[in-house]
């Protein structure tokens, strides 16, 4: 009896070729392993097709509750947003499709994995990392990286071995999972030509959104989101909730040069709407309740979230040690806010918390203020020593000028800030 590998299999031309091309090439059995992350893909019949391709057998695991909950939610707390445009909706994903996809292969006896990833992308970093932190012993096999077919390649090789293709005209190369969509290649290999109506699946071009405002509220817990529009649910039924409504309001499109991790420049267009929903909301809630202090150093740890995550290092501890950073400050991160779509736009109209720090009688310009404006006077005094000082050194005149002017007006004023 032949070894095995464990494939992950999504049923498209790359990797229903891979069943035949790895058999004949390792001479390994094949058993394919299909993982629900919220794709909408009909994922129904996959296994037969993988079978009569000559799979000797296949594993289909819905993993969409998990990869909200392990990895969604993590990044609306982190709201990351790799070189602050990306929701790292297709990087979030593939940590956890490793993860199956090992544990497919050790239940199986299988001595190696393999994944439909080419060699230009940050996919293949994604899944060989994750593979080898949680099992160092399994083979990887990689079919598009090893093999030089390109695409009228691949579909010969199909027709002369009897796989059957789907009739898919489409222009774009596309993954898509609950947290979003991702879309390349064809006219939007030109950075400058203006993606086509037709890339966009889930967010309708803004000229035929609805002609009247749609509003959305978010309930926030411990920084996760825990009802949508007054009503709890699922937490995969809440973010498809989301994205179709934001969705159906042109909200969600992303058009970036993103620099991937294999050193390319390449031009992404992702349609994302739950997850730019979800972080701007989380965003503007976490400036009502954390400090300054809190959020500026959150920043930077959100920034290199995103970049672990992204360059495929989210089985590396520091992450974990981010996480529980971010953790702490979320604790705190509960309450509503209220989104305003309109038009392809969207904005924050309204939030509350319990743990608001927003105090009216500091911030209001009328006479209840309990602000004592003649502390700001040494405040500023204090504040701008040290660019005083310096600026002082810097002048042509310093030394010649018998006393330094004052730096603020010192006659107390109750006129506003
Ligand atoms: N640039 C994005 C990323 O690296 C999207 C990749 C899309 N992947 C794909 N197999 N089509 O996360």
């Amino acid at each position: 009896m032949a070894e095995k590998v464990v494939l992950a299999y999504s049923g498209g031309l790359d990797t229903s070729v891979s069943i035949k091309w790895i058999k004949d090439k390792y001479g390994l059995d094949v058993v394919t392993c299909t993982v629900d992350v919220g794709q909408q893909e009909d994922l129904s019949g996959i296994g037969e097709k993988a079978r009569e391709i000559g799979a000797v057998n296949h594993h289909q695991l819905d993993a969409k509750d998990e990869f909200v909950k392990r990895f969604v939610f993590p990044s609306i707390k982190a709201n990351s947003l790799y070189e602050g445009a990306y929701p790292l909706s297709t990087a979030l994903a593939r940590p956890l499709l490793a993860e199956k996809l090992v544990q497919v292969a050790e239940k199986e006896g299988a001595i190696a994995v393999a994944h439909g990833c080419t060699g230009k992308g940050n996919d293949q970093v994604r899944f060989d990392i994750t593979i080898k932190a949680l099992n160092p012993y399994l083979k990887i096999i990689a079919p598009v990286r090893e093999w030089n077919m390109n695409r009228e390649d691949e579909i010969k090789y199909a027709q002369k071995n009897h796989i059957p293709i789907k009739a898919d005209k489409s222009v774009f190369s596309t993954d898509q999972n609950l947290w979003g969509r991702s879309i390349e290649s064809g006219p939007l290999e030109d950075p400058f030509t203006e993606p086509p109506d037709e890339a966009f699946e889930w967010c309708v071009p803004a000229e035929k959104a609805p002609d009247k405002p749609q509003y959305l509220e978010i309930d926030f817990e411990n920084g996760v989101p825990i009802a949508v529009d007054g009503r709890t649910s699922s937490p995969v039924e809440m973010v498809r909730y989301v994205s179709h409504k934001a969705g159906m309001n042109g909200f969600g499109i992303i058009d970036h040069v993103e620099d991937r991790l294999v050193g390319i420049k390449s031009r992404e267009v992702y349609e994302c709407p739950a997850a730019l929903t979800f972080v701007q909301a989380h965003k503007d809630l976490e400036k009502l309740v954390l400090t300054r202090h809190e959020l500026s150093f959150k920043s930077k740890v959100e920034e290199e979230w995103a970049w672990l995550v992204y360059s495929g290092l989210w089985m590396e501890p520091s992450r974990l040690a981010l996480d529980a950073f971010i953790d702490a400050t979320q604790q705190r991160v509960s309450g509503t806010v209220r989104l305003k779509f309109f038009k392809g736009g969207m904005r924050v109209v309204g939030r509350k918390s319990p743990e608001s720090l927003y105090q009216h009688k500091l911030s209001t310009y009328d006479r209840t203020s309990t602000f004592d404006q003649k502390a700001a006077i040494g405040f500023i005094e204090l504040w701008g020593l040290p660019s005083r000082v310096a600026n002082e050194k810097l002048s042509p005149n310093h030394g010649k000028k018998k006393a330094p002017l004052p730096m603020v007006n010192a006659t107390p004023s109750r006129k506003k800030a």
